[in-house]
Parts: C-alpha cells; sequence; structure tokens
C-alpha cells in the first residue's frame, strides 16, 4: 500500500533534479511535443532522468507495431527504469502485448475513455495515462473518466496503474487522491504550487515575528 505517485511531466532534467531533492517525486513522464520543446538529445535526457528517479517514460514515435517494437526493444535496453510509452492505438495494443511477454515496462498515453483503458490493461499496460485536461478543454469532465476507470478496476484484479495526465491545477492532484488513482504526473509549474498554502506563509511570520520578541 502506498500513497498516491507523483511524477513530473517535463523533458526538463534540471526541473526533475529540483524536485527530485523534495523526496516526493516518484517518475518522470516525458512525450515527444516536451522532448522537442527542451531540444537536448532525447536518449540522454530519458539517461540523466533515470539516474534521479525510479520510472520515466519514453514514448515511441513509430505508428505501426513492428516500429513501435522495436522503439521499445531499444529504450528498454537503455536503462531499467524506463516505461516504454505507447500511444492507444490498435497497433499499440499489439506492441503492449508484445512487451508484457518480454517484461518490458509500458505507459499507453492518450486514453480518453473508459474502453481505451480496459483494452490496454487487457492487453497487458503497466500504466495507462487517462489525459483530464485534454477533456475539460473540450467541455468534458476529465475527472469524472477517472472516476469511472478507478470504479471499473475496483471490481477486478488489475495490475495496470492509472496514471492521471494532463492535469492543469493543484485541484486536479487532490481529486485524483481521492478517487484513489495509483499516479498522477504534474507539469512543473503546477507542482511548483503544491506546497504553497498563504496560511501557511502568515503562520510562519507571525511565529517568527514572535520569537523575535522573546529572543531579542
Ligand atoms: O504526459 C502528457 C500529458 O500530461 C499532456 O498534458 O497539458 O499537453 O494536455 P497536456
Amino acid at each position: 500500500m502506498y500513497l498516491m505517485k507523483l511524477f513530473l511531466d517535463t523533458a526538463n532534467v534540471e526541473h526533475v533534479a529540483e524536485v527530485a531533492e523534495w523526496g516526493v517525486l516518484d517518475g518522470v513522464t516525458t512525450n515527444p511535443s516536451l522532448v522537442a520543446k527542451e531540444g537536448r538529445d532525447f536518449k540522454e535526457t530519458v539517461l540523466a532522468m533515470c539516474d534521479l528517479v525510479p520510472c520515466v517514460s519514453a514514448q515511441v514515435t513509430a505508428t505501426d507495431a513492428e516500429g513501435m517494437k522495436k522503439q521499445a526493444d531499444e529504450y528498454s535496453k537503455w536503462h531499467k527504469h524506463v516505461a516504454v510509452k505507447v500511444p492507444m492505438t490498435v497497433e499499440g495494443l499489439k506492441t503492449l502485448a508484445y512487451c508484457k511477454k518480454k517484461g518490458i515496462k509500458t505507459n499507453t498515453t492518450l486514453i480518453f475513455s473508459v474502453n481505451q483503458a480496459i483494452l490496454a490493461a487487457k492487453a497487458g499496460a503497466s500504466i495507462i495515462s487517462p489525459f483530464i485536461g485534454r477533456l475539460d478543454d473540450i467541455g468534458q469532465d476529465g475527472m469524472e473518466l477517472i472516476a469511472e476507470i478507478m470504479l471499473a478496476w475496483s471490481h477486478y484484479g488489475f495490475d495496470t496503474e492509472v496514471l492521471v495526465a494532463s492535469t492543469r491545477h493543484p485541484r486536479h492532484i487532490a481529486d485524483a487522491a481521492q478517487l484513489g488513482a495509483h499516479i498522477c504526473t504534474v507539469p512543473y509549474d503546477v507542482f511548483q504550487k503544491l506546497p504553497l498554502h498563504t496560511l501557511t506563509d502568515k503562520g510562519l511570520k507571525k511565529f517568527l515575528e514572535d520569537w523575535e520578541k522573546v529572543s531579542g
């Protein structure tokens, strides 16, 4: 039994090193858009992160199963902390089944429905990533999808972990934990907001002022 794992949703190694020091970071999720934003070599980035956290998602870019399997074989040899990220397509399902047989850890990305979640889990995904912010963006309740997936999971013995992705604000993280999601991935700017509360700042200021009075 563990408390919900927290991942950083980034391809910025410095940000991972910074948050890893807090003692709360369980992993990192990268994707091609995040890697492109940083402009650094993909393999080097993944390896640097693998030295900092125990789980780093590295996404395949092939769209056919043969190509995805080849990339999965390659990435999984880079480091034991790599989880191969595979998109939720039929070709992706074939790749998940292949990886499961070979003992390669996987994360299925771009999940937007309970049925996609079920298929990915049955194909052998280690992790599934429902994108809640992108559902919110089109006027659907992304967190409702997490509630539905967790309810379905509660009836069965899936080993597949549910990772809440595409989070946009601190409330998403609190809600994900209350639904019992296994993992939540959080962008750097949102992560920075998690430790903050104005009453904490105000309370600490008062403690220090009062202490100053007695200690001179
Ligand atoms: O890991 C990828 C996922 O979290 C995407 O987030 O903000 O691009 O929808 P976003």
